[in-house]
């Protein structure tokens, strides 16, 4: 029987053990995972630990600045917030195959790590041990350990580069989301991150499909994910569904509108319950809800014109598009 009490202090001596007294690094995404496994190592090893926050110009609206918060604020973590929009966007130009841009972002996200390490270091011996929010089901996904096939590489898992030069700490492995949540509300992490739906690493970018992840096009899906978010919050069923979030293929279609042709992008709502992602249902929302964010997305989004829904499980489905 497991609690997350012993699992705190289980993994506090872990960490301590592996990392001595060596000064460690965690890139810190947004989302409950990477936040649990920075509270861990934090309480492990105090301020032996940096956290980096890597904006890479694909994440959900504001979504950066409550986790900057909490970690500056709340539980005094020392915090570097890079600012790397342009050099993600620069890096993913002209890819659209979806295991290219895990590739790319994987490694730049590591890339960005290294040399903030090297700044922390300032010639001294700098950071040897880089933290993963690595769940098991990322672990399984990615066919690490099990001789599964690779269905997708997770970005903290399969993606990373070959010429890595940290070693990982990675106090979630073993874990399930729902005790990570449970470990994180033992932590003292604040209810909103605690709660918060999953978020791939790779962020917007393997959400704008068929295409180019363009500026653009990311700024339209934030948007449009933003109205959707808005809406499932005041229904009432964030915590309800596993996730819920917009997806933008390369296509548009005709309409009209007025009386005018229109000829825009189809945004999919795409919302699934799920105990652990390995298996997933998509979610029943309610037609009213629906008509809702329908209409909000084409009346506020002027390059939107069409919404549809999603109805695929997992499986067949994953549930991201890429
Ligand atoms: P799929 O799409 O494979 O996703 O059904 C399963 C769960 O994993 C999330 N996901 C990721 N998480 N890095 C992550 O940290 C990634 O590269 C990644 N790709 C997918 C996905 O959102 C879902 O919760």
């Amino acid at each position: 029987t497991w609690s997350a009490a012993s699992i705190v202090e289980e993994q506090l001596a872990r960490i301590r053990e592996q990392v001595g007294d060596k000064k460690v690094i965690c890139g810190l995404s947004g989302g409950v995972d990477s936040s649990v496994a920075a509270l861990l190592v934090h309480r492990a090893v105090g301020d032996q630990l940096t956290c980096v926050f890597v904006d890479h110009g694909m994440m959900r609206k504001n979504e950066g600045d409550q986790v900057v918060q909490t970690f500056r604020d709340t539980f005094k973590v020392p915090l570097v917030a890079v600012d790397a929009e342009e050099r993600f966007l620069t890096k993913l130009r002209g890819t659209t195959e979806p295991e290219a841009k895990r590739k790319i972002i994987g490694t730049e996200f590591i890339r960005v790590f290294e040399e903030e390490a090297a700044k922390l270091a300032q010639g001294e011996e700098g950071a040897r041990y880089l933290v993963q929010g690595t769940l098991y089901s990322d672990v399984i996904e990615s066919g690490g350990g099990t001789g599964a096939s690779t269905i997708k590489s997770h970005h903290n898992v399969g993606g990373l580069p070959d010429d890595l030069q940290f070693e990982l700490v990675e106090p979630l492995r073993a874990l399930f989301k729902d005790e990570v949540r449970a470990v994180g509300a033992e932590l003292g992490l604040p209810e909103r991150l605690v709660w918060r739906q999953p978020f791939p690493g790779p962020g917007l970018a393997i959400r704008v499909v068929g295409g180019e992840a363009t500026k653009e096009r990311l700024d339209l899906l934030r948007d449009a994910d933003a109205i959707l978010q808005d809406e499932i919050r005041k229904a009432g069923l964030y915590r309800d569904l596993w996730q819920s979030f917009c997806v933008l293929p390369d296509v548009r279609t005709v309409g009209v509108q007025g009386d005018e042709r229109t000829y825009g992008y189809v945004v999919v709502i795409r919302a699934v319950t799920s105990d652990d992602a390995m298996t997933a249902d998509w979610a029943r929302l309610p037609y009213d809800l629906l008509e809702q964010i329908a209409a909000r997305m084409i009346g506020e989004l002027r390059e939107v014109n069409r919404v549809v829904l999603d109805i695929t499980s997992k499986p067949p489905g994953t549930i991201e598009w890429e």
